[in-house]
């Protein structure tokens, strides 16, 4: 692969999501970092990179974006695929420690903030022609509350807030952020069963778009993209 193909670096590479974005922009040309606790560094190549790193530490994201720039170049797309929760009681959802809230705000958002600040700078740096993307996975909390996802919930809505600002104040430079949520068909929550194949589709189509689309991508497997009013 030519040293001027694009990067993508996924944060939270694991075997669903990450797996299938992966492969989805390697058939696209792209070589790829991956970054996550089991990471494996020596099955690293000259176009795939791993790079094991615990995002509780939000200083780690600053390492992964020089450790990728030194051996890759400047990734045009990022993706930050991790998160965290601890299940609360319904009835008592501030018995939760302030270890756990504090670890779990650390994976949801302030290690996603730093990436999109990261991300930011990098794109600052490449052509306009380059994709300038920067996509979260998020789920729909934060638009509603569910009972037990608390710590989840603090942080998908603190994120999801990152990313419209960052959506509305970059647009212009060509820069996109987008928040991504699978979905059933009928605007329901996906706890489980989310499809890989479907986000790597999905977010594909986002780093090929030229404009910055609708922030919150709410989509279904199978029909892509879908608006679905707040509950
Ligand atoms: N739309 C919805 O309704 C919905 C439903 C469920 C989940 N989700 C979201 O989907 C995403 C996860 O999807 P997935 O499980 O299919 O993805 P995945 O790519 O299979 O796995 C995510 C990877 O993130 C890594 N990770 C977790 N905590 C980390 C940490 N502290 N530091 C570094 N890496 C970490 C883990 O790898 P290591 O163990 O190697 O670190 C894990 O394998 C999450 O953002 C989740 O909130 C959305």
């Amino acid at each position: 692969m030519s040293k001027t193909s694009p990067i993508v670096l996924i944060l939270g590479a694991g075997p669903n999501i990450g797996q299938s974005v992966t492969r989805a922009f390697k058939e696209k040309g792209y070589r790829v970092a991956l970054a996550s606790r089991r990471a494996e560094e020596a099955e690293s190549t000259s176009d795939e990179i791993y790079i094991p790193s615990d995002f509780s530490d939000s200083g780690a994201i600053v390492n992964i974006f020089s450790k990728v720039k030194a051996l890759l170049g400047i990734p045009s797309v990022v993706v930050y695929n991790a998160s965290a929760v601890t299940f609360t009681p319904p009835d008592d959802p501030l018995s939760l420690s302030l270890a756990d809230f504090d670890q779990h705000l650390k994976i949801n958002t302030v290690s996603p903030f730093v990436a999109a600040q990261q991300a930011a700078t990098g794109f600052a740096e490449l052509p306009d022609t380059a994709s300038r993307t920067f996509i979260y996975t998020g789920n729909l909390l934060n638009t509603v509350t569910v009972p037990k996802f608390f710590d989840l919930g603090v942080g998908k809505s603190a994120t999801a807030q990152i990313i419209e600002y960052a959506a509305t104040a970059y647009k212009d430079r060509g820069f996109k952020f987008y928040y991504g949520d699978e979905r059933n068909a009928d605007g329901s929550p996906m706890y489980t069963g989310l499809s890989g194949e479907a986000h790597a589709k999905l977010y594909v189509e986002l780093a090929e778009g030229k404009t910055q689309g609708p922030w919150q991508q709410t989509f279904v497997n199978g029909v892509g993209y879908k608006h679905f009013p707040v509950a």
